[in-house]
């Protein structure tokens, strides 16, 4: 077990913020992951899962241990001519499932391709794009409480999913360990092509590949998203505001333009980038701090930018969207 001290974070966010944490390791074993989280809660330490750190604002030094989770593997659990269960260790890159999915021919992640990060991190805040979601094919987690090591498996319904949530943002924040997820997937076709961005492939009718949805993804994804690998940053800053149907009345009187979507469930979203963009935020930069010029909703660190700044940055844009639409911004990225 190697301990690093004094250990620099800055390669390990896809922000790109410069700190540092007091103890550092790199876990590529479940037993060892259990063995080093009980010696240092025991001592008192504070403890944090690191996976891709593509969700993670990096206020100040970390004061505690940070494992960065590297669990590699893939087990078939159970498999039928119409789907399969494939259970993945927590350490897995999201997109590597993918991937694997899309080249087996099996359906439901598709539209997630390219989202970065770890699948253990995929619960955390059910993630999602182009109208699919973590929770659409999720089966069940395995994982442990920091406090005692008691193990536990969660079903769909326990992890309590919403949208950009779930138990383990709230209640359970920082006090669980996911060690595997398990992903119940279809044999059969069945393509999700509603969203938009993705009408161009409806056209494709019969000849639709999940290959090709993957690639249609990846394109527009690239076409609107900075690559965290250039431009620091950890994907939308905040959530897509839910309002009320009095309330989207309310705002439409003043601003006829405004985009709204209903999901299924009723509810009423609108796009924070469009808020964002309609207060002048959009491709404006503060010293190393920016909103990105193709998508408001994301803000960009040129390279120094400092957590200080970013939270100053976001917040005057949070005032902004307050007192031109009475709106109040929900941070997505976790704040540590
Ligand atoms: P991290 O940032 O490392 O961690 C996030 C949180 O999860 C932390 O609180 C951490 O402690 C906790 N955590 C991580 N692993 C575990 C574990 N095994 N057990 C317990 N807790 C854990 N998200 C979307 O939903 N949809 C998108 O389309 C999307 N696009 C993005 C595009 C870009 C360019 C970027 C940079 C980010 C995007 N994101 C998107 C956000 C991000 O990729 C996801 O939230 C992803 O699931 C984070 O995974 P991670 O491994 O990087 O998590
Ligand atoms: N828009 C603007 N100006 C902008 C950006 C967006 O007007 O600068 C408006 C447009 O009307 C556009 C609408 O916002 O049609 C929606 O924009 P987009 O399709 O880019 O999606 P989003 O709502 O900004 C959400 C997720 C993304 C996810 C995409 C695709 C949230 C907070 N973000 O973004 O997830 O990839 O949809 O499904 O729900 C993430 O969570 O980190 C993330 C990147």
């Amino acid at each position: 077990m190697t301990i690093k001290e004094n250990y620099s974070l800055k390669e390990l966010n896809t922000f790109k913020i410069d700190v540092k944490s007091k103890y550092f390791i790199e876990i590529e074993d479940e037993t060892e992951l259990k063995e080093v989280a009980k010696e240092y809660n025991s001592k008192g330490e504070k403890i944090l899962i690191l996976g891709g750190g593509s969700n993670i604002l990096f206020t100040n030094d970390f004061d505690g241990l940070v494992i960065h989770l590297n669990t590699k593997g893939i087990d078939i659990v159970s498999k039928n001519d119409k789907e399969i269960i494939l259970d993945f260790q927590a350490g897995e890159s999201w997109d590597d499932v993918v991937l694997y999915a899309v080249k087996n021919g099996y359906y439901g992640i598709e539209n997630l391709s390219l989202i970065p990060g770890t699948i253990g991190a995929a619960p955390i805040q059910n993630i999602g794009a182009y109208g699919a979601e973590l929770k659409d094919v999720f089966h069940s987690l395995d994982g442990f409480f920091i406090n005692d090591l008691k193990e536990k498996s969660f079903s769909l319904d326990e992890c309590e999913f919403g949208y950009r949530d779930s138990i383990f943002k709230r209640e359970l924040k920082d006090k669980f360990i996911i060690t595997s997820v398990k992903l119940k997937l279809s044999k059969e076709k069945n393509f999700k092509l509603n969203y938009r961005d993705l009408a161009d492939l409806n056209k494709l009718r019969k000849n639709i590949t999940l290959e090709k949805v993957r690639n249609h993804v990846v394109k527009v994804r690239e076409s609107k998203l900075p690559n965290p690998k250039v431009l620091g940053n950890a994907g939308s800053f905040f959530k897509n505001p839910e309002i009320t149907k009095q309330q989207l009345s309310d705002l439409i009187v003043q601003n006829p333009a405004l985009p709204y979507f209903k999901s299924p469930d009723g509810k009423i979203k609108l796009p924070a980038g469009w808020l964002i963009e309609q207060c002048g935020w959009k491709g404006k930069r503060e010293g190393d701090v920016a909103s990105y010029h193709r998508q408001a909703l994301i803000i960009i660190n040129y390279g120094n930018a400092t957590s200080q700044s970013i939270l100053k940055f976001t917040q005057e844009i949070k005032d902004s969207v307050i007192s031109k639409f009475g709106i109040e911004l929900e941070q997505e990225v976790n704040f540590y």
